[in-house]
């Protein structure tokens, strides 16, 4: 096994020589093996054109020309691959982007975690129940969530329809772009009824109008509907856990040099993996995909140092984002610690906040849940740090769905932990519902919008 971090050849294959965790043991390695060749022989996903182009757009969200919304599903689900699932979660993205960019005046990048978000770290590689162990459940890309043998089994036949489920997802998307959102270009259609719970409801209705007279007359200059002027871009991202899926993936492309993980767009490092001597770090470290981290208190300043070093050693714009997620009451204090190395490094990141992961709790009744208003909070924190610091917060990151679930408490409507058993779906961690998405957008967007009037010497 090698330990050092002075790494000489990178291949698709190299994190083998590493420690790798968070991987599924696999009881029939033949079968494995047979599947990662079928998985290697088929299309890409994505194209590194489209990679390409979202690294540039990445590199001006650094600094501060674009702004950057990713969001979807904590883990998706081979059963909610459907078509109305997948059109509200479009929905809420380009509704909320389109909040944002009235809100910062920046064309916004749209980044869904979505079309491969199928495998989950877990804290604990068994979980018992009734006295049984059993393998914990890893995402639908590795086994099943019923606690049966069986079911919880990892299965490589899983990696195959994780991959065609992805391809359905996408393609079913990029129709959906295509023919253009007709409801996305009428805000008097959103579904708004939430508003009227709110305090802020003159602020969001003055907002809604002013954004659908910005559209129409947009329309009316161009002769034309908003949609048809230009293509809206959609990418997708999800964390590159299962390494072998992963590796299946990575090609080279012809009159480009390097190797691209053409699943998704833009691939993502999570937290528990995120160690510099891992495995996940040195695959990450040979893409030529713009490549986020998850980073928090947990990341000690030479961790940080060697991170950069490992990931992002030509400084290449639009290639490293750092993903903080620290928690409402850790993030002013911890956050600067990190901006500080990062200046140190005279390197450039695009800093994206996901202030969804440090701010889970457990109900009484032991379900997951997050609060609307920590969540807020710790974004509001996130902007004033890198601000007073001098530096530029440049993106957001959210578990969301374009569904009426019950899984966050809070927002407009204030959902309080007794309404939580009425829909909770998630699979694993609390997303937010289609109208606190929209509100939250709505609140950044207020905030950005302020800061912009305070910051400029009109
Ligand atoms: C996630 O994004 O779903 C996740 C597991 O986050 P983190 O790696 O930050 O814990
Ligand atoms: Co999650």
């Amino acid at each position: 096994m090698t330990t050092s971090l002075a790494r000489t050849s990178w291949s698709p294959a190299s994190w083998r020589d590493y420690p790798a965790l968070q991987q599924p043991r696999y009881g029939d390695e033949a079968a494995l093996q047979a599947t990662f060749e079928n998985l290697k022989q088929l299309p890409p996903l994505v194209t590194s054109w489209e990679v390409e182009g979202l690294k540039r757009q990445l590199a001006e969200a650094a600094q501060g020309k674009q702004f950057l919304l990713q969001g979807g599903d904590c883990a998706e689900s081979f059963a909610d691959c459907t078509s109305g699932t997948i059109t509200n979660k479009l929905k809420i993205l380009l509704q909320m982007s389109l909040v944002l960019v009235h809100g910062s005046r920046r064309p916004v990048i749209r980044v869904g975690r979505f079309a491969g978000q199928y495998a989950k770290p877990r804290s604990s590689d068994m979980e018992i129940q009734a006295g049984s162990e059993l393998p914990s459940y890893r995402g639908d890309l590795i086994n099943r969530l019923p606690f049966t043998e069986e079911d919880r089994e990892p299965d490589p036949e899983l990696l195959l329809r994780g991959y065609e489920r992805a391809a359905l997802t996408l393609n079913f998307i990029r129709s959906l772009v295509d023919g253009g959102f007709a409801d996305l270009h009428h805000p008097e259609y959103w579904d708004l009824a939430f508003m009227e719970h709110s305090p802020h409801r003159l602020d969001y209705q003055r907002m809604v109008e002013s954004i659908g007279e910005s559209l129409r007359f947009m329309e009316t200059l161009a002769g034309r509907r908003v949609g048809s002027m230009e293509r809206v871009d959609f990418y997708t991202s999800h964390e590159g856990l299962h390494l072998l899926y992963e590796q299946a993936q990575t090609r080279r492309v012809p009159h480009r040099p390097g190797w691209y993980n053409l699943s998704t767009h833009f691939p993502w490092i999570g937290k528990r993996t995120a160690a510099p001597d891992g495995a996940h770090v040195e695959y990450f470290r040979g893409l030529r995909n713009p490549v986020g981290v998850k980073v928090g208190s947990a990341t000690t300043s030479d961790e940080l140092r060697s991170l950069l070093d490992l990931l992002h050693p030509e400084d290449e714009p639009g290639r490293l984002t750092l993903i903080h997620r620290f928690g409402v009451d850790e993030v002013a204090a911890e956050l600067p610690r990190l901006i500080d190395v990062v200046r140190e490094s005279g390197k450039t990141v695009l800093w994206c906040c996901d202030p969804m992961h440090g701010n889970t709790q457990t109900t009484r009744s032991g379900l997951k849940t997050r609060d609307f208003q920590d969540i807020l909070r710790e974004l509001e924190l996130a902007f004033e740090t890198h601000e007073r610091l001098g530096s530029i917060l440049g993106g957001v990151h959210f578990e969301l769905t374009g569904e009426d679930v019950t899984e966050c408490v809070g927002g407009a409507r204030g959902l309080g932990e007794e309404d939580l058993g009425r829909s909770y779906r998630s699979l694993v961690d609390p997303r937010l519902n289609y109208e606190q998405a929209l509100e939250m957008a709505m609140l950044i967007a207020r905030r950005m919008g302020r800061q912009r009037r305070d910051g400029s010497t009109e």
